[in-house]
């Protein structure tokens, strides 16, 4: 695909000779798109958003963020690499031990090498502007709700300014109106921001809601990957057993 960001190619990884998990993904990540991936539980969609970002290996096949093959990189030229990939982690995890203001800092810090105080903590009210959660610099995680956690975490993961970010499951565990104001704010990075998402999803009434395509990842490969409205269409029968699945609450 000419207009591909990332391009999963031919990936393998197993752990232990038995559990392989994925056998021979392939997946292009559309620039400036919303791409949700959707599969059951345990079926390796963290694992591949891992290996797109670098912190699993492929045991095989190559992964190219634009024309650099990640796969093949150094651990400098990945640090290099990372700086244009975001990423909001499946449990949205803040450093525990840090306020708010410093958990945004860190990639600031750590990626950018922004050294400059003022400047810092004006990137950070920015950026607790954008998701919604202003003047909350000084509390600490622990003293959030899960879908504030999750804000922050999305401030953090775009706080860089990545070119892609990688979201695992933003809205599980919130309930429906919280989950929808997640989504708004996906929208918002993708929109505004124009910054490419894949979105990594339980959800499929959201993945239909705002999703340019859709691939789901079934027995280890991507089985299908098109737009909402080919998927809610397709004839292919994983594809339609998911969706019949997920839309009677007992999918996943
Ligand atoms: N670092 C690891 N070492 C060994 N096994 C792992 C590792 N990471 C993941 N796995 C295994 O790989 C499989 C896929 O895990 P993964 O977390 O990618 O699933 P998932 O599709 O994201 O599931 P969920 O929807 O529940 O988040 C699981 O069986 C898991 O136990
Ligand atoms: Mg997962």
């Amino acid at each position: 695909m000419e207009n591909a960001i990332v391009r999963v190619r031919n990936v393998y990884k197993s752990f232990g000779e038995e559990h392989k998990i994925l056998n021979g993904v392939n997946l292009d990540i559309e620039e400036g798109r919303i791409t949700a991936v959707i599969g059951k539980s345990g079926t390796g969609k963290s694992v591949l958003l891992k290996n797109i970002i670098g912190i699993l290996k492929p045991d095989s096949g190559e992964i190219f963020f634009r024309d650099s093959d990640i796969t093949k990189m150094n651990k400098e030229e990945l640090l290099e690499i990372r700086k244009n990939i975001g990423y909001l982690f499946q449990d949205a995890a803040l450093f525990d031990f840090m306020s708010v203001e410093d958990n945004i800092k860190f990639p600031l810090v750590e990626q950018l090498g922004m050294k400059n105080g003022k400047e810092l903590s004006a990137r950070v009210a920015e950026l607790l502007e954008l998701v919604g959660l202003p003047g909350t610099e000084k509390k600490f995680p622990s003293e959030l709700s899960g879908g504030m956690r999750k804000r922050v975490g999305l401030a953090r993961a775009i706080a860089v300014k990545p070119r892609i970010v990688l979201f695992d499951e933003p809205t599980t565990g919130l309930d429906p109106i919280l989950a929808e104001s997640i989504d708004a704010l996906i929208d918002m990075v993708n929109k505004e921001l124009n910054m490419t998402c894949v979105v990594i999803s339980h959800d499929i009434a959201s993945v239909f809601r705002h999703a340019d395509k859709v691939a789901l990842l079934y027995d280890g490969v991507i089985q299908f990957c098109g737009t909402p409205d080919e998927a809610l269409a397709s004839n292919h029968e994983v594809m339609k057993h998911f969706i019949s699945n997920s839309f009677r609450g007992i999918g996943g």
